[in-house]
């Protein structure tokens, strides 16, 4: 059996770079139509041209903050005007603001929880809405493995775990409507998120992965494409785990 996304309609958020890109262009590649999400216009509009050109589907790109719940309705409203229904929701766009909690600031906080939380929830209500009436759905949140907690990142590892808890609370709402809602939790993946990370500590990190490899944005879409197909049509509430056998500080010296 293999994945056919032919006939489906995608929104993918912060798909203009990095994970988001390669998700939108791997699920397009198996036959969706997408709609390029993100906060950088010019970026997505370019992504959406590069998509449509490579895979021959339709892409159309969508700029807004998914922080603000009149611009996260306004990009599942644009999909559904285009194609018609919303069938694969993949709420990836996401920040960080590293500092330890001694430093944090209260605007470093909110502004992660506002996009990586907040924004997880203002693209799923509407989206939920519009599945309800059509009866299915799939929805897949993107976590981190630093929902368990990691140095630096107090804000950014509650906003994960919160995920985490969204997801699983949405695919018990949803099920019983053919919607299912699950989460993937990457570990350490190489875009330009990660490359802002000092050299040092990126190869000392990469060193700590079991598979001895950095992740790539393409493993990621590899499992939303599983997640949001009939494939998976009897997994909900699931947390995939995506980070080369788990990356483990404690024993990092
Ligand atoms: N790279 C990793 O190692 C890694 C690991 C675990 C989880 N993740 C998660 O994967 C997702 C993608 O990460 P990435 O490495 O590709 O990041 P990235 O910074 O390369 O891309 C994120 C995209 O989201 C967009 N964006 C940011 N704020 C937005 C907003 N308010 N509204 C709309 N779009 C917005 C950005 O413009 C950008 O195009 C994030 O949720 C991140 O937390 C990444």
């Amino acid at each position: 059996m293999s994945i056919n996304l032919t006939g489906k309609a995608a929104v993918i958020t912060g798909s203009a770079r990095g994970i988001g890109k390669a998700i939108a262009l791997k699920l397009a590649s198996l036959g969706a139509d997408v709609v390029i999400s993100d906060i950088n216009a010019e970026q997505a509009a370019a992504t959406a041209k590069e998509i449509a050109s490579a895979t021959g589907k339709r892409a159309i790109s969508h700029a807004g903050d998914i922080s603000k719940l009149d611009q996260a309705e306004a990009l599942i409203d644009a999909c559904v005007k285009e194609f018609g229904h919303i069938d694969i929701l993949v709420n990836n766009a996401g920040i960080t603001k590293d500092t330890l909690l001694m430093r944090m600031k209260p605007e470093q906080w909110d502004a992660v929880i506002a996009v990586n939380l907040t924004g997880t929830f203002n693209c799923t209500q509407p989206a939920f809405k519009q599945m309800m009436k059509q009866r299915s759905g799939a929805i897949v949140n993107i976590s981190s493995i630093a929902k368990d907690g990691n140095m630096g990142q107090t804000n950014y590892s509650a906003s994960k775990a919160g995920v985490v808890g969204f997801t699983k609370a949405v695919a018990l709402e949803g099920a019983s409507r053919g919607i299912r809602s699950n989460a993937i939790a990457p570990g350490f993946i190489k875009t330009d998120m990660t490359d802002a990370i000092p050299e040092a500590i990126r190869s000392r990190m990469v060193k700590m992965i079991p598979l001895q490899r950095a992740g790539l944005p393409e493993d990621i879409a590899n499992g939303v494409a599983f997640l949001s197909s009939d494939m998976a049509s009897f997994i909900t509430g699931h947390v995939l785990e995506i980070n080369g056998g788990g990356f483990q500080p404690a024993s990092a010296d």
